[in-house]
């Protein structure tokens, strides 16, 4: 029996500094640039305008990860990456600085600020495992594998589960360019996804309370939709480790916690996985976990949602907006299992 406990993106909206109070936008211009990124853009022809403008503003970026990295990113090159300009926002986009420094990573602590204690996470090389219900297993370097995917960059809304939300300049590959390079049996009807194991390296994955490796689920439907993304960089250049280097998951139409991090392993699989948190606390952090303002979380309420560094506390969206892609997904799934996120 799990003795529960309060995880750090639990604590509560008094006890959360608010972003502005530690980088407003006055600092952000003075930190050169970004500003311009933080321009509102409540219509879609703003919000087209971010789309022409974002890959060109963080382009050629320098590379997210450590300064404590002796060699250079490989995948630099790849950046910036051909704009997707289908996926709009309908909002700010969220300052680079305040999305590297406001992260959820326990693997190095369960708190916010974990962006320092995150740089001794190791990215090169990289062995990505892809195993299960296959036609044959594969095992692949991140450098050999973007390559082969069709790279591109994509704007998404991002909402946690403890009620604040981003917008990010995702820049990787549709999973289901890895699916189709997976080839999977068609027994197959979930993919398993494994983060790294290493407590030397990540001294959060220590704690034995705790079900390490991260462990996080989609059905192969899921996965095939063209919203999910897998990501490798933000903001034009490669992904600080922070965000999950080097590749990393993005569903925007889930609670952020499906959207595992530094992922070394796919596993295709008859059998439903249990994530990491759904291990830990069935009940609150259930396996479809889809954004849903109508059903509460059991300790608040996912009404609103808190747009960090705007201020704003804005309506949540069922699917987080993005019902038009993934509605479709859910129509057979009984609604007793759609109740806990
Ligand atoms: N993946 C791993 N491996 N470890 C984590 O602690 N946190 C999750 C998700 N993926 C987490 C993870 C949660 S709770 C959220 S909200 C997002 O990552 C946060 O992503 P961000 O820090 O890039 O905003």
């Amino acid at each position: 029996m799990l003795i529960k406990r309060r995880k750090g993106w639990e604590i509560s909206e008094n006890e959360a500094t608010p972003e502005s109070a530690y980088l407003n936008r006055r600092q952000l211009v003075a930190a050169g640039g970004i500003a311009a990124g933080s321009a509102i853009l409540p219509q879609n022809a703003k919000a087209q305008g971010v789309n022409d403008w974002v890959g060109s503003l963080f382009g050629g970026g320098k590379g997210g990860s450590s300064k404590t990295d002796e060699k250079p990113d490989p995948s630099l090159k790849y950046y910036p990456m051909w704009h997707n300009q289908t996926y709009k926002l309908d909002r700010e986009l969220t300052p680079q600085d305040v999305n590297e420094s406001y992260n959820n990573f326990y693997e190095f602590g369960s708190h916010k600020r974990i962006a320092r204690a995150a740089q001794a996470l190791k990215i090169r090389p990289w062995e990505i495992t892809i195993d299960g219900m296959v036609e044959e297993e594969i095992k692949i370097g991140i450098d050999d594998l973007m390559p082969k995917m069709k790279l591109q960059e994509r704007l998404y809304r991002h909402r946690c589960v403890e009620a604040w939300s981003m917008t990010i300049p995702w820049s990787g590959f549709q999973m289901s360019d890895l699916v189709k390079f997976a080839k999977p049996l068609s027994s197959a009807k979930y993919i398993r996804m494994e983060t790294f194991h290493d407590p030397d390296m990540a001294s959060g994955q220590k704690a034995t309370y705790q079900p390490w490796p991260y462990i996080e689920g989609v059905t192969i439907e899921e996965a095939m939709n063209e919203l999910s993304f897998l990501v490798t960089g933000t903001y034009g250049k490669p992904m600080a480790k922070q965000h999950g280097a080097p590749l990393r998951l993005a569903l925007p139409w889930k609670y952020g916690f499906k959207s595992i991090k530094s992922i070394v392993k796919f596993t295709f699989t008859d059998k439903r996985p249990v994530s990491f948190w759904e291990e830990l606390q069935a009940a609150e952090y259930g396996f479809w976990a889809n954004v849903n303002p109508k059903v509460p979380h059991r300790r608040w309420s996912q009404a609103t949602e808190r747009v960090l560094h705007t201020g704003n506390r804005v309506p949540t969206l069922l699917y987080n907006g993005y019902g038009e892609y993934v509605a479709d997904l859910y129509k057979n799934v009984p609604k007793r299992e759609r109740l806990f996120t």
